[in-house]
């Protein structure tokens, strides 16, 4: 049956240019290079230096996809961001972004779903495209985790990292089957009973503050791999698929050791995951957009590939979408 899909015209990434090393962390709280990489996987992330913020790192990010896709501002019609960090209260990052690009038309909002937020955006984005509401949508994640890091909390200041990437959904025909390009499916979940392993500890309608993050890590750990591979399994069943048809997983980059137990249990070869935590640490909403796009950039993922993205985050919220790029 002929069906509207969501299909992928082009990505695009920033990074913050400052680099911060696991060396240089060991300088600021009492923790080691050896720990880091060993518990994490992570040797380097980026923070974002003075005058930039989520939505500048979001506009740098939307422009980089909008020229990958050969389009301008005025072709689109909706933009969504996913993030935990806005640049203020209100208005949306979205709207900045928006008013970055020269946008003066169609509709902008965020999206917040913690680490959850891009597989959030992108469903959100495919239902107005399905529904034909939007023909084009850019749809991005950004974040500053820097700053509501606690800078003096070894267990948690040395796994975050900041950036943005972003992708151009478009509206176009297909058949219906798992063979169409596109958003194939999509599968969201939340538990709010776990609010409290991983949090903010402030906020404009509580503390009147911005608060910083706060984890129960070994918890999170617990609840993350079930999590995750029960939504992955979710969303092969709803499209007919299976591990060994994908070609590449791209799974949010918080941590080595659940993302290799997650391919592990999942059944998918090591190879055909995506890993940029190594260099980019946990940032949130934008580790998966940042992974897609190195990967389609350093030419890993192609047109036609059956992509599969997931992720977990704060409340807790966890998520998984597949698309055929
Ligand atoms: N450097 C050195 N030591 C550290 C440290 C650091 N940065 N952070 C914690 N430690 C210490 C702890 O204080 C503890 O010391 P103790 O045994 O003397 O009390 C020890 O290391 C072990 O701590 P623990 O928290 O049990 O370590 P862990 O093996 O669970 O690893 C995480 C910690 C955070 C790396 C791990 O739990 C994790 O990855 N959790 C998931 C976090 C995540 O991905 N969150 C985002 C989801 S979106």
């Amino acid at each position: 049956m002929r069906t509207l899909r969501s299909v992928v015209r082009g990505c695009g990434s920033y990074l913050p240019p400052r680099m911060v090393s696991n060396a240089e962390l060991e300088g600021l709280v009492d923790t080691s290079d050896e720990w880091i990489v060993q518990r994490t996987g992570i040797r380097a992330r980026h923070i974002a230096g003075e005058g930039e913020t989520t939505s500048t790192l979001g506009i740098a990010a939307a422009r980089a996809a909008l020229a990958d896709a050969g389009l301008t501002a005025d072709d689109i019609d909706l933009v969504v961001c996913a993030t935990s960090t806005p640049d203020h209260t209100f208005p949306s990052t979205a709207t900045m972004i928006q008013a970055g690009l020269g946008m003066h038309h169609g509709a902008a909002f965020d999206v917040q779903a913690v680490c959850t937020g891009f597989v959030y955006a992108i469903s959100v984005a495919d239902k107005f495209i399905r529904a034909g509401e939007a023909r084009r949508a850019l749809v991005v994640g950004a974040e500053t985790f820097s700053r509501i890091l606690d800078w003096e909390d070894r267990t948690t200041c040395v796994l975050f990292g900041d950036g943005a990437g972003a992708v151009v959904l478009e509206a176009q025909e297909g058949e219906g089957t798992s063979a169409d390009r596109g958003v194939l499916a999509a599968k969201l979940r939340s538990d709010g009973r776990y609010r409290e392993k991983l949090y903010v500890d402030g906020g404009p309608g509580s503390t009147k503050t911005t608060g910083h993050l706060r984890m129960e890590g070994r918890e999170v750990f617990r609840f993350a791999v079930g999590m995750v591979t029960d939504v992955v399994e979710a969303v092969f069943e709803a499209t007919g698929t299976s591990a060994d048809e994908l070609s590449w997983f791209v799974p949010h980059q918080a941590n080595k050791r659940i993302i290799d137990a997650s391919a592990d249990k999942l059944g998918i070869a090591r190879e055909k995951v995506v890993i940029t935590v190594d260099r980019h640490g946990n940032t949130s909403a934008a580790s998966i957009p940042l992974a897609l796009d190195a990967a389609v950039k350093d030419g890993r993922v192609k047109k036609g590939d059956l992509v599969m993205i997931e992720a977990i985050g704060g409340g807790f919220t966890w998520g998984a979408a597949l698309i055929r790029w």
